[in-house]
């Protein structure tokens, strides 16, 4: 039996966390393809994002169990709004009802809840689901759950820009002092490490504004697979990929003879 087929019989509700696997400690996912699956299954676009939000509660599990310590999810851009308002108002919807549905999963697992985007465009429902979730589990120690929402790459590096801007007009910063530390400082969430892995489901080759200053030596991992068809095997399968990269960050091996 090859090792892949090994890993995949062991994946179902299997503590995995002991293979010889390297376990990422940030996995970012752009979560493509809720609208093509409804349509396959002649179900509603809705119907795809509810699906697809039942598939982020089994990859937080998951990623929970095998020792992940944070997950970043881009659940609604700033782009997101151009669709049309039911399709909002759905996303909208799913948000605050995901904290509720799985609030004893979430407990129960130690997840630390956590957002970046623009609080301040969203519905006071929303705001308030965020700002409770956020409280709520600050002192858990466990899988920290990002969810980017209302979120976009570029507005990050603005806000994080006009920030340090600010800081020079009033003389605390020089304009040569910045400096990556700076920078990586005035975005949304300082502390968290950049993504080791971006697995991005249903097969386009592209970034879409996620996580732009954070990606920068991030390993890409596309599948075909659509977001509501994604489960712990392919998980593995991007987690196996991940394990045989080589991440030299600009430099090359040591020990190269080249
Ligand atoms: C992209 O698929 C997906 C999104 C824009 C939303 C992602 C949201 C979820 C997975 C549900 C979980 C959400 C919350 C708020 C908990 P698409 O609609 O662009 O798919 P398509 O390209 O096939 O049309």
């Amino acid at each position: 039996m090859s090792w892949i087929k090994w890993l995949k019989s062991k994946a179902h509700k299997t503590d995995f966390s002991q293979s010889a696997l390297t376990i990422p400690e940030h996995i970012a996912i752009i979560m493509d393809g809720n609208g093509r699956w409804a349509k396959k299954h002649h179900l509603s676009r809705s119907l795809g994002h509810r699906e697809g939000a039942e598939r982020l509660h089994d990859i937080t599990d998951a990623c929970g169990r095998l020792g992940v310590r944070y997950l970043t999810v881009y659940t609604f851009s700033t782009e997101n709004w151009k669709r049309p308002a039911a399709e909002v108002q759905t996303l909208m919807d799913l948000f605050v009802e995901f904290f509720h549905k799985y609030d004893s999963m979430l407990r129960q697992n130690d997840v630390r809840l956590r957002f970046m985007g623009d609080k301040t465009a969203l519905p006071a429902s929303v705001q308030q689901t965020w700002e409770e979730a956020e409280a709520e589990s600050c002192h858990r120690q466990g899988l920290q759950l990002i969810l980017a929402f209302n979120y976009g790459g570029r507005q990050e590096i603005i806000k994080a820009a006009q920030h340090l801007a600010q800081a020079c007009c009033h003389q605390t910063l020089q304009p040569l002092q910045i400096d990556e530390q700076h920078f990586k400082a005035a975005l949304f969430l300082p502390d968290v490490p950049d993504p080791d892995l971006l697995i991005r489901t249903s097969g386009e080759l592209r970034l879409s504004n996620f996580l732009l200053w954070q990606a920068a030596y991030t390993e890409f991992w596309i599948t075909d697979t659509l977001w509501p068809d994604f489960d712990e095997t392919t998980l593995l399968e991007a987690i196996q990929a991940y394990s045989q990269r080589d991440r030299r960050y600009g430099a090359i091996e040591t020990n190269s003879s080249r």
